[in-house]
């Protein structure tokens, strides 16, 4: 059976998780997974005063990191959990947040320079829609890094085993355990999300795996579309 990720349900998932999020995080990845978020924001390389928007930025490591790294871009972290966003301004004072839905962004076109999404994407229903607004908020040339789970290899099966140990161990929270799980095993490949934001118009820049592969982040930049190869227009047409 498929992953049911209705909206509505993923919300109130995370609006119920959002209080233990980082913890289960830490425990999950061993603590590896700031460090693998750090070095993913460090590649990006972001130019002074460029604008920044984190999708799915959840409690603000993304947001947190580029503020820390990179003083002078200005970045917004956006997620449709309030209570993930709660936190997120508690770790980050300063930061800024906005409640909104990846697959309508309450943005103009080509307002970003960059944009961040980092294991968000594996929770988005039409994942389609929010490609085209990333597509869409970002300047011609703008730069995407994607970051989630990456190859089904012998480590992740290990993952894989360790999470339903918990499922069993925290029975309360099974369900979300076993969301994380069913999840994580439908994502497609690294390659085959580079190709989904290749027909969208996104050019692949680079990939940087981590814990063997399990882990990968995906740096993609935004062309411009051109008349005559424009699938959108075509159909209009
Ligand atoms: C697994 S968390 C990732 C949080 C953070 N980026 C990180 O790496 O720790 C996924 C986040 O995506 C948010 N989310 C899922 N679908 C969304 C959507 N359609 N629009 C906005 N946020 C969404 C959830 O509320 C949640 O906070």
């Amino acid at each position: 059976m498929t992953c049911d990720k209705n909206p509505e349900k993923i919300k109130s998932m995370f609006e119920e998780i959002a209080i233990y999020y980082d913890k289960v995080n830490n425990l999950i990845s061993f603590g590896t997974h700031y460090l693998i978020k750090y070095l993913c924001v460090k590649e990006l390389n972001i130019k002074p005063r460029s604008m920044v928007l984190d999708l799915c930025c959840g409690t603000g490591d993304f947001t947190k990191l580029i503020n820390k790294i990179f003083p002078r871009a200005k970045v917004i972290g956006i997620d449709f959990s309030a209570n993930m966003l709660k936190l997120a301004k508690e770790k980050n004072p300063k930061g800024v947040f906005l409640q909104a839905d990846c697959t309508a962004i309450p943005f103009s076109e080509r307002e970003f320079n960059y944009a961040t999404i980092g294991f968000g994407l594996r929770n988005i229903e039409n994942r389609p829609k929010a490609i085209s607004e990333i597509y869409r908020i970002l300047d011609n040339d703008g730069m995407l890094l994607h970051l989630d789970f990456g190859n089904h290899n012998k480590l992740s099966k290990i993952f894989d085993i360790f999470v339903s140990l918990l499922c069993k161990i925290f029975k309360d929270s099974a369900q979300h355990y076993e969301y994380l799980l069913k999840s994580k095993q439908e994502f497609p490949t690294p390659e085959e999300i580079i190709s989904e934001f290749e027909q969208e118009g996104f050019k692949f820049i680079s990939k940087k795996d981590f814990l063997f592969g399990t882990i990968s982040a995906q740096i993609m930049q935004k062309k411009p579309k051109q008349l005559g190869i424009d699938a959108h227009l075509l159909k209009h047409l």
